[in-house]
């Protein structure tokens, strides 16, 4: 994909190409847009947050304290803290069963920015990058700033929203390069089990392309799934495969802004560099509060499941009980990706009308790559899913032929 030509701001002013191919996130916007309404003494109920509601965890913000107490604010290796590569390796080892030295990771400031650095790094204009749909709204953002073309990879409700072996097949041209997995998968809530992912690790590695592997959502899983790595599966795999992951939704640190990456040293190095000359290191303290989170015992995923576990169950019941709803099960993720074609509107317009007419605040499928689905944040006390819910349900039943 070429960048479409410099747009004139005014006649002093004039944009960067590359700008004009990237859209506002949707969900950001929605987002502030409801906390803005709450903030005014509006009664919104808010099913757009990608983030936990439970505070960050004690432990974590007892090593904040101590950084500031000790003076550790200062810069540190633009790629991360030892230590805190150290933990990420831990990690990898005991969560994923892959074995990484402190050369094959970097630390970020947010997944986000892990994953944007990555494919900066390998991908070159003209390159297609292979993403199944929905999908995350960023990754498509990412790949037209790096001048490359995204691919989609249709999936559907009923095949679990997985992208299978044939699907990816039919998408591949011979600029093809990356693959971009995301399970559990933000919108869906789909994951791609260990034979979906062994049947695309073999055509990733027969293709000579990069797999990259976002796991942020590993341990929201349900109805007894385990998460498995594609990396994880054979050495030929694990050396094209990036994994992404992240303490933002794990341990609720989101606004403190740690992502790492695992995967060849060579690309790795190349993502330090690219570091050096942008944002430097991420936060001094934040990677600490890192270090913090993943020594916490595995008791803590252990009580995330149970209460997502419930909210998940109360949401699905009372989401099947709406005029024109169909809720997809989600195997992981905190979120329903609901599919609302029977409603007879497009899901930006019905996102808008449940703001604007019953203040709650829902996300609009078209952002993922799905104009036929919303989807619903469960990451929102029951009391919340309950109320909320109840609104949609009466309000259906007024305006849904
Ligand atoms: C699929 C996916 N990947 C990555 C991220 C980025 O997370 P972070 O807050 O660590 O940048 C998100 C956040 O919404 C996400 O949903």
């Amino acid at each position: 994909m070429t960048h479409s030509p410099a747009k004139i701001h005014n006649e002093r002013i004039t944009i960067a190409g590359r700008m004009t191919l990237v859209s506002p996130s949707a969900t950001l916007q929605l987002t502030s847009k409801a906390k803005e309404m709450k903030s005014k003494g509006l009664p919104v109920i808010n099913f757009a947050a990608g983030e936990p509601d439970f505070d960050t965890p004690q432990a974590v913000k007892d090593e904040a304290v101590k950084c500031l107490n000790s003076g550790f604010t200062k810069y540190t290796p633009s790629s991360g803290i030892p230590e805190l590569k150290e933990a990420v390796c831990r990690k990898f080892k005991d969560d994923n069963g892959l074995s990484y030295v402190l050369e094959n990771i970097v630390i970020s400031c947010g997944a986000k920015h892990s994953l944007y650095n990555l494919i900066q790094v390998l991908c070159n204009p003209g390159d297609e990058i292979l993403i199944p749909t929905p999908y995350w709204v960023s990754y498509p953002e990412m790949v037209y700033l790096a001048g490359g073309k995204p691919v989609f990879v249709p999936t559907s409700q009923e095949n679990g929203f997985r992208a299978g072996v044939e699907a990816v097949k039919k998408a591949v041209t011979p600029k093809s390069k990356i693959l971009i997995l995301n399970s559990p998968s933000n919108p869906t809530g789909g994951i791609l089990e260990e034979k979906d992912l062994k049947a695309l690790a073999q055509v990733v590695v027969e293709n000579n392309w990069v797999c990259i592997s976002d796991e942020i959502y590993e341990y929201y899983l349900y109805e007894n799934q385990k998460h498995v790595s594609i990396a994880s599966f054979n050495e030929e795999i694990k050396k094209r495969t990036f994994v992404v992951n992240g303490v933002s939704k794990s341990y609720s640190m989101t606004g403190l802004r740690i992502g790492y990456l695992a995967g060849d040293a060579e690309v790795v190095k190349k993502i330090g560099i690219l570091q050096d000359h942008s944002t430097s290191n991420p936060a001094s303290i934040s990677q600490k509060m890192a270090v913090a989170a993943l020594n916490l015992p595995k008791s803590h995923r252990e009580n995330l499941r149970k209460i997502f576990t419930k909210r998940r169950e109360l949401m699905l019941s009372l989401l099947a009980q709406c005029k024109g709803f169909k809720p997809f099960p989600p195997q992981g993720a905190f979120y329903v990706f609901c599919d609302i074609s029977k409603t007879g509107f497009s899901s930006e317009t019905l996102c808008e009308k449940l703001l604007e007419e019953i203040y709650v605040a829902v996300i609009p499928g078209k952002s993922f790559g799905s104009d036929q689905h919303v989807r619903f944040s469960f990451a929102c006390s029951e009391k919340d899913i309950e109320e909320g819910i109840r609104r949609i349900k009466e309000w259906t039943e007024k305006n849904v032929k």
